[in-house]
C-alpha cells in the first residue's frame, strides 16, 4: 500500500479520462486524497472514477459552460479545495472553432483552464494554502503570443504551433497567478511531463503519426513516469519556493519561451483572456 502522504487532502484533477491525469488521480488517491476527476467522455472516466471513489464530473473545456457548470458541481461538493491539476490539452485541428468560437488550442489547453481556475478561486483560498499545478509542455519554446489576434482572425495557425502557444499560455498564467493571488495562499506551478506514451495527439494527425508510430516505443516515457512530476507537485503542496515556476519534469526552471518573462505578455494574456471568459 503506498504511503499516505495526501491524507486529508482534496484534489481536482482535469483531464483525468485518460494519460498522465488519469495516472496522477489515482496515485493520489492510492496516497489518501480525495481525489474528484473530471474530462470531456463520460465513458472514459467512468473506471478513473471508480478506482479513486468520488462520481465523474463531465466537462468538454471546447464549450465554456461546461466548465461554469463543471465549477458550480466543484463547489456543490467541496467547501476547500487542496490543489487544483490543470492537466487537460492536447492538440486540435486550428481548421475547427469551439461552441464559443475560439480557436480549439487556445481554448481547450488555456481558456478553459483560466476560467476554471478563476471560479474555483475561493475553495482553493478556502483551503489556507494551495497549489495550482498546470502541465504545459517543452513545446511553450515553440510558442508565439500575439495580444491582438489571440484566436488566428489575422493569421494561419499552424497546429503545433498553436499547441506550444496554448502551453506557452499555461506558464504566462502561472505566473500571473503568482503574482496576482498570493495573499490568498495559492501558490501556482507550471510543469512538462516528458514526452509521454499516452494517448496524446490522437486529435492530431501530424502529432498522432509520430506518438503511434513504432518509433513511439523509442521517443517517449510511460505514463506512471509522464505522471511522476505532476504527483510529486501536487505532495509538495503549497511551497511559497516555487510560486510561478516551470518545473521541465523534475528540475525546477526548465527552458521557457522568452515570452513567459514578459511582464506585458504576462499581464495582457490575463487582462484579454478574463475580458473573453467575463472574470474580473
Ligand atoms: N504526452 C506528452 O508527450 C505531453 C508532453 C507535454 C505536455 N503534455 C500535456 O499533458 C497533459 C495530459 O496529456 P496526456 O499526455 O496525458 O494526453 P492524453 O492521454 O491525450 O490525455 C489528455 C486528457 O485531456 C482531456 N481532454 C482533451 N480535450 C478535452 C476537452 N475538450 N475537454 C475536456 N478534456 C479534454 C482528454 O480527454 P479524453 O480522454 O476524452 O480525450 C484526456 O483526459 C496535456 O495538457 C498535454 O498537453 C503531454
Amino acid at each position: 500500500m503506498s504511503e499516505q502522504t495526501m491524507a486529508g487532502r482534496t484534489v481536482l484533477v482535469t483531464g483525468a479520462s485518460d494519460g498522465i491525469g488519469a495516472e496522477t488521480a489515482r496515485e493520489l488517491a492510492a496516497r489518501g486524497a480525495t481525489v474528484h476527476v473530471t474530462g470531456r467522455s463520460a465513458d472514459k472516466l467512468r473506471p478513473v472514477a471508480e478506482a479513486v471513489g468520488t462520481e465523474p464530473l463531465v466537462a468538454d473545456f471546447s464549450r465554456l459552460d461546461d466548465v461554469r457548470r463543471l465549477a458550480d458541481e466543484v463547489g456543490e461538493r467541496v467547501g476547500s479545495l487542496d490543489v487544483l491539476m490543470n492537466n487537460a490539452g492536447g492538440t486540435f485541428a486550428p481548421s475547427h472553432r469551439t461552441a464559443d468560437g475560439h480557436e480549439p488550442n487556445f481554448q481547450v489547453n488555456h481558456l478553459a483552464p483560466f476560467l476554471l481556475t478563476h471560479l474555483l478561486r475561493p475553495r482553493l483560498a478556502a483551503a489556507g494554502s494551495s497549489p495550482v499545478v498546470n502541465t504545459a509542455s517543452i513545446g511553450n519554446l515553440m510558442g508565439k503570443i500575439v495580444l491582438d489576434d489571440l484566436d488566428y482572425e489575422h493569421r494561419r495557425a499552424i497546429e503545433f504551433l498553436a499547441y506550444g502557444t496554448g502551453k506557452l499560455m499555461n506558464i504566462a498564467f502561472t505566473r500571473g497567478i503568482a503574482q496576482r493571488w498570493a495573499d490568498d495562499g495559492i501558490v501556482s506551478v507550471a510543469v512538462h511531463p516528458g514526452p509521454v506514451g499516452s494517448s496524446f495527439g490522437r486529435d492530431s494527425w501530424l502529432v498522432g503519426l509520430l506518438y503511434r508510430s513504432p518509433l513511439k516505443r523509442f521517443a517517449t516515457i510511460s505514463v506512471p513516469d509522464g505522471a511522476a512530476p505532476l504527483i510529486a507537485l501536487a505532495e509538495r503542496g503549497p511551497d511559497p519556493e516555487v510560486n510561478g515556476r516551470y518545473f521541465s519534469r523534475f528540475q525546477v526552471d526548465g527552458r521557457e519561451n522568452r515570452q513567459a518573462h514578459d511582464q506585458a505578455v504576462i499581464d495582457g494574456l490575463w487582462e484579454r483572456s478574463a475580458a473573453l471568459v467575463g472574470v474580473a
